[in-house]
């Protein structure tokens, strides 16, 4: 499948379950000064999980564009070393603001994933919440993943990892990723790889279904929402790696004629190794693509605040 088929198959799976098909919000968050950049998919819909707005709908289903540039979700010093960070990214998610909740996020994502995209089912691997900090283990999601999922394949990490915010006050609660394994065959720096909570390419990250349950306060207590709901954010580039067989992101569909047009214009052909000239060609195919979606969205480059980041 092509990238733009899969944002498209994904945006047509929650379509036919019920959501409706929301366009992606600027790079420019629309009323939020606590943000430089939109960060995730959920931005957008912050004030309706909060209660603070309401929509006509109760289900979405978006692919949002991302920069993570900056503060709690920042990802610039990966880009170019790894082969699947990026500033600019396409986020694909699926919302409810308080209808469904843990049980039918987690049957709809491995109904796309096993049986509309026919990933092999032995590759996929869940995380859920540990318990930390007053929260206690996340018992539910774990009883629904063990219906599809043998225990050896569901980890249980603490916060850093499954426990989602926004910022540092917001919409935020336990998660549960989905990590696809790719294969021992790849290389691990860790004299025993860690699994899903490894940095290696053996383990990918590809979806994160929060269950939204909290609102930070800036004192740090966690304030119930006034209903539980569901934010998730599955990576267009990540999974489209997975679809097209490719371990680099880079080397897919969305990136490809970039670095084709990169090596054309260098005199020298990109050979998506961790070599310095191929580090840089990626950074110059993700900041290429970022620039221009900020620019898109009415950011031009400054010496302050999105304009400084847009020179930068
Ligand atoms: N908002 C969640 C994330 O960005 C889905 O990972």
């Amino acid at each position: 499948m092509t990238s733009t088929e899969l944002r498209q198959s994904f945006l047509s799976f929650f379509e036919q379950h019920g959501h409706r098909v929301v366009t992606s919000s600027s790079l420019v968050p629309a009323d939020d000064p606590t943000l430089l950049f939109t960060n995730a998919g959920m931005n957008q819909f912050k004030d309706v999980f909060l209660g603070r707005d309401r929509r006509d709908y109760r289900r979405a289903a978006t692919s949002q564009k991302c920069m993570r540039v900056s503060g709690k979700h920042n990802d610039l010093e990966n880009v170019g070393p790894s082969l699947r960070h990026h500033t600019f990214f396409e986020m694909l998610g699926n919302f409810s603001f308080g209808d469904y909740f843990k049980e039918e996020a987690i049957r709809l994502a491995w109904e796309l994933l096993t049986g509309v995209w026919k990933l092999p089912a032995d590759r996929l691997f869940a995380t859920v919440f540990a318990g930390d900090e007053g929260v206690p283990r996340d018992d539910e999601a774990y009883g629904y993943w063990l219906r599809v999922l043998p225990a050896a394949r569901i980890a249980e990490l603490g916060k850093e990892d499954n426990f989602w915010s926004m910022g540092d006050t917001g919409p935020c609660g336990r998660c549960s990723e989905i990590h696809y394994f790719r294969g021992e065959h790849l290389p691990c720096a860790e004299p025993v790889c860690r699994g899903v909570a490894c940095s290696c390419d053996r383990y990918v990250e590809v979806w994160n279904n929060v269950f939204m349950e909290f609102d930070r306060q800036a004192d740090k207590r966690l304030v119930p929402l006034p209903a539980p709901s569901i934010d998730t954010g599955m990576g267009l580039e990540r999974i489209t790696a997975i679809m097209q067989n490719t371990l680099s992101n880079y080397d897919t569909d969305l990136f490809q004629p970039l670095l084709q047009t990169i090596s054309r214009l260098a005199g020298r052909q990109y050979g998506g190794t961790m070599g310095p000239a191929d580090v840089s060609s990626r950074v110059i195919a993700d900041h290429a693509r970022a620039m221009t979606f900020l620019i898109a969205d009415g950011v031009l480059p400054s010496n302050e605040w999105r304009g400084y980041v847009l020179r930068k």
